[in-house]
């Protein structure tokens, strides 16, 4: 099947509920556009499990902070619409911000237990952002399975608590992270970079490497994993820590000593750039 754009929320809808009574099975990928990679590997999972694929591209305004890049966000409709087929999306949903925040939009959602650590100490009013675009996007599409990346872990757990604590029909499947041959995560956000901050970015990949060989040896306290990955991070002389965190997979509280779940997570800069990357572990008792 060849790929359909809607670029309003009666178009999707339509489109779905068309599937939806022929007994298809719906899997949705939410993205923001400037797709890569990371991006085309969730809409093979959703290609690879559902029978229509819905894939939203749209910058969304409400996640992004007053000084952050909103309007230089990357726009590549052309590009992404190619990686969309080539991903085995069925349905691309294109809509505008008018579309999304009609005047009078006033509701919004969040899960404060979940966002005030980690990337919502930098960045305050972004998880509310995305879960609000993200609740919208679910009622929009209705889908069965909606795929997330790892690489934003604090995002699909939000998002997975928030799915769970409004009895939101629908599955949250997060994927692996896809990453560089040099280990630096696909990001949107890495074409900001000039070439002597790309070849520094690696290091947040080996500080959580070096980090989780520490964890293998048998280092169970917090404060030594989270001074390696802060050490490591200070290798590269251009690179400024915004946060190097040791917290619970779960619960996303800072730890004290490693046990269960265990997610390290680092946000650094390079000049105005912010990346962020982490590292799943499990500790057994
Ligand atoms: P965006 O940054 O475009 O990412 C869309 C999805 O792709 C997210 O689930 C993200 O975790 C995933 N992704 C990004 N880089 C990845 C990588 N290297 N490997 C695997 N998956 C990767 O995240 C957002 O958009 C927005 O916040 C959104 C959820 C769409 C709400 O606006």
């Amino acid at each position: 099947m060849s790929l359909r754009q809607a670029d309003t929320i009666a178009e999707v809808r339509a489109a779905v509920s068309e599937a939806r009574r022929a007994g298809k099975s719906i899997g949705f990928v939410p993205t923001m556009g400037a797709l890569h990679r990371g991006h085309a590997a969730l809409v093979e999972a959703a290609r690879a499990e559902c029978d229509l694929v819905v894939v939203s591209i749209f910058v969304n305004p409400t996640q992004f902070g007053p000084n952050e890049d909103f309007a230089r966000y990357p726009r590549t409709l052309d590009a992404d619409r190619a990686v969309c087929e080539n991903a085995g999306c069925d349905v691309l949903f294109v809509p505008a911000v008018a579309e999304m925040y009609p005047a009078g939009f006033a509701t919004f959602v969040e899960v404060p237990a979940l966002a005030t650590g980690l990337c919502g100490r930098s960045r305050p009013t972004h998880f509310r952002g995305v879960c609000t675009v993200v609740a919208k996007l679910f009622n929009i599409v209705a889908p069965d399975v909606a795929y997330f990346g790892e690489k934003d872990a604090q995002q699909v757990r939000i998002l997975a608590r928030m799915t769970r604590d409004l009895d939101l029909p629908i599955r949250v499947s997060p994927q692996p992270t896809v990453r560089e041959p040099d280990g630096l995560a696909l990001s949107s956000r890495n074409r900001y970079l000039d070439a002597d901050q790309r070849a520094q970015a690696t290091v947040l990949h080996r500080a959580l490497q070096a980090a989780a060989a520490d964890v293998a040896v048998g280092e169970r306290r917090a404060d030594a994993v989270r001074e390696r990955l802060v050490r490591t991070i200070a290798t590269a002389p251009l690179a400024r820590l915004d946060y190097a965190e040791v917290v619970d997979g779960e619960t996303l509280q800072p730890v004290e000593t490693l046990a269960g779940p265990v997610l390290l997570a680092l946000a650094v800069k390079f000049g105005e750039t912010r990346l962020i990357d982490n590292h799943s572990l499990f500790v057994a008792g």
